[in-house]
């Protein structure tokens, strides 16, 4: 049996046909494995599962917002800020938000014992972020540009430059996961994960967008990155 645990259910929707990849992708190696055999069921959710375990806003740390900063020293690379707004139904601002999100550094290495890439760790980059949405949905971060790394999946397999986000809703449950890629990457188009969105308007909606207003003179170049959760341009998000 399978169990269906998709977060926010009532995005699943009919105005989500095409948006999100399928569980099946034959090009993507990984899913041949993991996707569901059998018709998925519908758990209802408990009152358990909606409100618990939450996270506390105390717990998070302005600090937690700026990679470049969680260590003794500089991380190697080219410095980004990170921003945009996540937004609900008819462009409404979502506040209060917890966003998270997880990168390689930039020679394209996670610090995971399962990513043995032959780049080298940064011992002043961890990768990991999070902060919450202000009063007009938006966020901010600061890092560095994450590096493109091979991945086994094909022959000659590279993943495009890529920034993994995580939006938690209020409980586990409410979870929802996607990528953000970065604007004229040559490597998106041979990218099953970003290639296996059906909707090609809707896989555009990853690439985040070179921004001029939040670049920083010396120091970080700007790129803006918006999710929407439902609607006309609603974001592609991955299953869980
Ligand atoms: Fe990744």
């Amino acid at each position: 049996m399978s169990v269906d645990v998709r977060p926010f259910p009532e995005l699943v929707d009919a105005d989500r046909a095409g948006l999100d990849p399928p569980y099946d992708h034959f090009d993507y190696v990984g899913t041949r494995l993991r996707a569901p055999k059998e018709p998925l069921v519908i758990i209802p959710s408990t009152l358990t599962e909606l409100t618990g375990p939450a996270y506390g806003e105390s717990t998070v740390d302005p600090r937690d917002a700026d990679l470049t900063r969680q260590h003794a020293g500089q991380p190697l690379g080219e410095r980004m800020v990170l921003s945009g707004r996540v937004l609900g139904s008819d462009g409404k601002p979502l506040r209060g938000q917890l966003v998270e999100i997880w990168q390689a550094n930039a020679a394209g290495r996670y610090p995971h014992r399962a990513d043995q890439h032959d780049a080298p760790l940064d011992p002043n980059f961890s990768g990991a972020g999070r902060t919450l949405t202000d009063a007009e949905g938006r966020y901010r971060f600061v890092t560095i540009r994450p590096g493109e790394y091979p991945w086994r999946n094909h022959y000659n397999a590279w993943r495009p430059a890529h920034i993994h986000f995580s939006l938690f809703g209020q409980a586990f449950m409410t979870r929802l996961v996607t990528q953000m890629y970065f604007p004229g990457d040559p490597l998106l188009e041979y990218d099953p994960m970003y290639c296996c969105i059906p909707d090609q308007h809707a896989r555009k909606r990853l690439v985040s967008l070179f921004d001029w207003e939040s670049t920083i003179p010396e120091q970080a170049l700007g790129y803006r990155f918006d999710i929407v959760l439902r609607g006309r341009d609603a974001t592609p998000m991955e299953k869980p």
